[in-house]
């Protein structure tokens, strides 16, 4: 029987592969999902094969994870626990499909994966998998090995004749992709310590060593999704990756987050999403001189469950779905340009316009126009203010 695995060619996925071989005698299929990770892909083959898999798919589905994934999460503003851009909860459903459909097309019967028992990417691969293949049998050996540390997945290997340069060192925990990279494990498990961010930082700068000379940059919007930057159209995989650099450049989108795993524990860990950054900002401030009081209050809203849904791995759900639509609905006139400067840490508006923006300064000067009269304004605060005065003339607060 065949099983197929999400390979990373790091050293647990590895580890996964003699594993298999050796628990259950599965012929094992790795998969590599490209989602952006920026990973070296060359020598991954050969290395999955010496260490015992029959085949090696690399996976490209950055596109993909853009336009299906990200843009509907930037559309929605969906952001966990006030913090959280979300890259790593958004990743995990596209890799998962990718298994399923891999699965199917090899006639494999299980699907494995390397996450540990105690995280979140253990319930949104195998919550996608159940949705999208719920004959599959699912194997998580972080669950069933009782390999501890780096050491011993080494030794285990090199019992197994598999040595691959792999160090023992410990490091932190990191995904990455195109939206964000993470960063866990090791001091950042002790809130009270500062991170030591001239090693951690992968993508960007500390705001402090930014450029004294802050950046101004235009992004435009058509119906939501990202259109141009600075003048040139592109596809949205494209604006991500450029403003990843100026992002980074300018130590814009870092944070440190103790924040509510699915399985009850807290976790600290530090992100940076450079480009993710600005662009939700940048929507954000369009959506600001576009929608109405009312679908503005209730968008916020669809936000938050928005985003719990996608951090609990629940992306293939009619809720998710429904969700899309409601704010797919919004987005009709979020179209325009949106100009911020980029300093130090900071994302400064420098200017908005759409030409379905609702705001009008003929509105909203100070001086009667044809639309407002001030003296409206008596008659409407008298029956707004109707049940504070009734409340008051009989009983007070
Ligand atoms: N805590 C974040 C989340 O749950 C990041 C997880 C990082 N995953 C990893 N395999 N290092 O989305
Ligand atoms: C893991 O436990 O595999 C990574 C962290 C997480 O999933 O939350």
């Amino acid at each position: 029987e065949k099983i197929v695995l999400a390979y990373s060619g790091g050293l647990d996925t590895t580890a996964i592969i003699p594993w298999l071989k050796e628990n259950f005698d599965y012929e094992v299929i790795c998969v590599c999902v490209d989602v952006g990770q920026e990973s070296e892909l060359d020598g991954l083959e050969e290395r999955a094969k010496l260490s015992g898999a029959s085949k090696l798919y690399i996976e490209n589905a950055v596109d993909e994870f853009v336009n299906d994934y990200i843009i509907p999460c930037v559309k929605a503003g969906a952001v966990y626990e006030n913090k959280y851009l979300l890259g790593t909860s958004m990743a995990r459903p596209v890799i998962a499909k990718r298994l399923v459909e891999i699965a199917r097309k090899e006639g494999a019967t299980a699907i494995c994966h390397g996450a540990t028992g105690k995280g979140n990417d253990q319930v949104r691969f195998e919550l996608t998998i159940k949705a999208l293949a719920p004959d599959l049998k699912i194997i998580a050996p972080w669950r069933m090995w009782n390999l501890k540390s780096r050491e011993e997945e080494i030794k285990y290997c090199a019992d197994h004749g598999i040595t691959l340069p792999f160090s023992a060192k410990n490091s932190y925990s990191r995904d990455r992709n195109i939206w964000h990279l993470s960063h866990e494990g090791l001091e950042l498990e002790d809130p009270s310590i500062a991170p030591d961010y001239d090693n951690l930082l992968v993508l960007s700068v500390p705001p402090q060593k930014a450029p004294d000379q802050g950046e101004t940059i235009s992004l435009t919007f058509e119906k939501g999704i990202p259109a141009s930057l600075n003048g040139k159209s592109m596809t949205p995989t494209e604006i991500i990756k450029e403003l990843n650099v100026l992002g980074g450049k300018h130590g814009i989108g870092i944070v440190d987050i103790v924040e509510n795993r699915v399985v009850g524990m807290k976790s600290r860990g530090v992100y940076e999403t450079p480009g993710g950054t600005i662009l939700m900002e940048a929507h954000t401030q369009l959506e600001e001189l576009i929608l109405d009081r009312d679908t503005l209050s209730v968008k916020k809203e669809i936000a938050n469950r928005f985003a719990s849904l996608v951090y609990e791995g629940k992306w293939f759900t009619p809720l998710r779905k429904a969700y899309q639509a409601f704010v797919d609905v919004t987005q009709e006139y979020v179209s325009g340009e949106v100009k911020l400067m980029l300093y130090k840490g900071n994302i400064i508006k420098q200017g908005t316009t759409s030409p379905y923006s609702l705001y009008d300064e003929n509105i909203a000067s100070f001086t009667t126009g044809d639309l407002y009269d001030h003296k409206d304004a008596e008659g409407f605060i008298n029956l707004f203010g109707l049940p504070m005065k009734v409340r008051a003339l009989k009983y007070g607060l």
